[in-house]
């Protein structure tokens, strides 16, 4: 009985080998925490690889304010800031109150100036050799000075001009500055006292597109684990209990992304049933039947503060005996792998976003209407640029721009029917490599009894 049990399953896995292709395991390698704490500890402890990291960010982040022609950069969103200068420190409270900024000049022998309510580590000084200043943060919102505020955003633009004009002096760009969102009142301030503004978003994404070898290593970690996570998560849906909800498996990823150091799923993007098609409805109470779709987007900024972005569809009950997913189940599920498949192949050093976009997979007219808004995007410490639009969407949102090596993208499939019924997720991160799209989310395979009837998927 046995025998043939690991007959059958070893003939899936390798049916699943074939229709997986591109790069995807065989058969998935399982963590305990304490393995992946460990070697994100590993990472963490290795001061030569954190200071390469960490330098090699702030790097990128100064030749593209050169590029564009900018004397400093003004950062508010914390996402931002931990790219620059790797400070951590509760992302979701400073993203709606901006307390915390950082000045980074582009000139390499200026200090960067981090203005925060608690002062960074020792460890984050040694890694910027003396080149990172603390100074306490003026709270220029109305949360902290309540009817004091504009007040204390005039302290604050005294405060900027201090610090930028002796920068602006000595700089080819002169008053020339990028700032990220922040008080109107603020800004106004600024070009009273003669600063010329650019939107720092445009410098900042430039640089966070193109990833180091060493953020390589640090995304790797992070896909590892919130596959375990994803793992642990799918095996709730082998045989759920009765009455399991959403929000119950959903809390098994955040689990796992906590215990490894990770930050916060930034969507709540896992649903099951009726709630499957269109896309884009959150985890809720709903209870999840036997028989029925479960789909996810991780969309987690794990450790390291790297963004881990795949997407994956289950049937809920497939680890009960006698199960079988429904024949449309499987004909969604080999529409998205196809869809994926393709599209990853397109993503060659070189290639226009044009030329990906018109030569992407036809999407028939049926899933047209529910398609996901994008083929692929960006994938860094948040989903980011570029993004790269459907035919369809090119004269309204698309932009031109070049796959470059070094980038990581996501791809992107939604199959699910304009005629209602169950959709499919499917989604792969990868980097961009000399010979082409490397996948990197490759220890979650494809589900082998959705599989069953498409031996032939990738070899065709
Ligand atoms: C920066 O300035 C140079 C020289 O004036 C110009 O050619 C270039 O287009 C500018 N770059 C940007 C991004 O504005
Ligand atoms: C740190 O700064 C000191 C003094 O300026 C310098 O001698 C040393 O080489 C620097 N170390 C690194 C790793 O940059
Ligand atoms: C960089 O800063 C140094 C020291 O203030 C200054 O001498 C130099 O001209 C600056 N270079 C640029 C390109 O801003
Ligand atoms: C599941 O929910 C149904 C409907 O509320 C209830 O009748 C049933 O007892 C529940 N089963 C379990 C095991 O909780």
């Amino acid at each position: 009985m046995m025998a043939v049990l690991w007959l059958l399953i070893l003939s899936s896995w390798a049916r699943l080998a074939d229709a997986s292709c591109s790069g995807m395991v065989d058969v998935p390698q399982r963590y305990s925490n304490r393995e992946l704490i460990e070697e994100g500890d590993r990472l963490r402890d290795d001061v030569d690889f954190m200071t390469r990291l960490r330098q090699g960010r702030l790097k990128r982040l100064r030749e593209e304010l050169r590029r564009h022609n900018v004397t400093a950069a003004v950062i508010f969103d914390p996402i931002n800031i931990r790219y620059a200068v790797d400070f951590r420190n509760s992302v979701l409270f400073y993203v709606r109150n901006p307390l915390q900024y950082l000045v980074v000049p582009t000139n390499e022998s200026a200090k960067c100036l981090l203005f925060a309510g608690s002062f960074g580590s020792d460890a984050l000084l040694e890694a910027f050799n003396g080149s990172l200043e603390f100074h306490p943060a003026i709270g220029a919102t109305m949360a902290s000075a309540g009817p004091r505020e504009n007040e204390k955003i005039d302290d604050w633009v005294n405060q900027m001009d201090e610090i930028l004009s002796p920068l602006a002096e000595t700089s080819p760009f002169g008053k020339r500055i990028a700032v990220e969102r922040f008080q109107e009142r603020a800004t106004r301030g600024l070009r009273d006292r003669g600063f010329d503004l650019i939107d720092a978003q445009i410098p900042i994404e430039y640089a966070r597109s193109l990833k180091t070898e060493e953020e390589i290593v640090a995304i790797r970690h992070g896909i590892k684990v919130v596959e375990e996570g994803v793992h642990r998560l799918r095996d709730a849906l082998s045989q759920p209990e009765a009455n399991v909800t959403e929000n119950e498996v959903w809390s098994i990823l955040h689990s796992t992304v906590i215990a490894c150091d990770g930050e916060y799923a930034e969507t709540r993007l896992m649903n099951s049933g009726p709630k499957t098609n269109p896309w884009m409805q959150e985890s809720g109470t709903r209870r999840i039947n036997i028989g029925e779709t479960v789909q996810l987007d991780t969309d987690v900024v794990g450790p390291f503060g790297y963004y881990v972005d795949f997407s994956r569809t289950f049937t809920a009950g497939y680890g009960l005996p006698g199960f079988q997913a429904t024949e449309k189940q499987k004909k969604h599920y080999k529409l998205a792998m196809e869809m994926v498949k393709h599209n990853m192949e397109l993503l060659i050093p070189g290639a226009s976003f044009e030329h990906v976009t018109f030569n992407a997979w036809p999407i028939p007219e049926e899933f047209q209407a529910h398609k996901y808004h994008v083929q692929t995007h960006g994938t860094g410490m948040s989903g980011e640029y570029p993004w790269i639009f459907h035919p369809s969407d090119w004269a309204s949102y698309g932009y031109d721009g070049i796959v470059k090596e070094g980038m990581t993208l996501s791809v992107e499939a939604f199959i699910g029917s304009d005629q209602g019924g169950e959709g499919v997720k499917f989604e792969q991160h990868g980097v961009i490599t000399k010979d082409g799209f490397q996948l990197l989310s490759t220890n979650v395979p494809p589900e082998p009894y959705l599989l069953e009837e498409s031996p032939q998927l990738c070899s065709a």
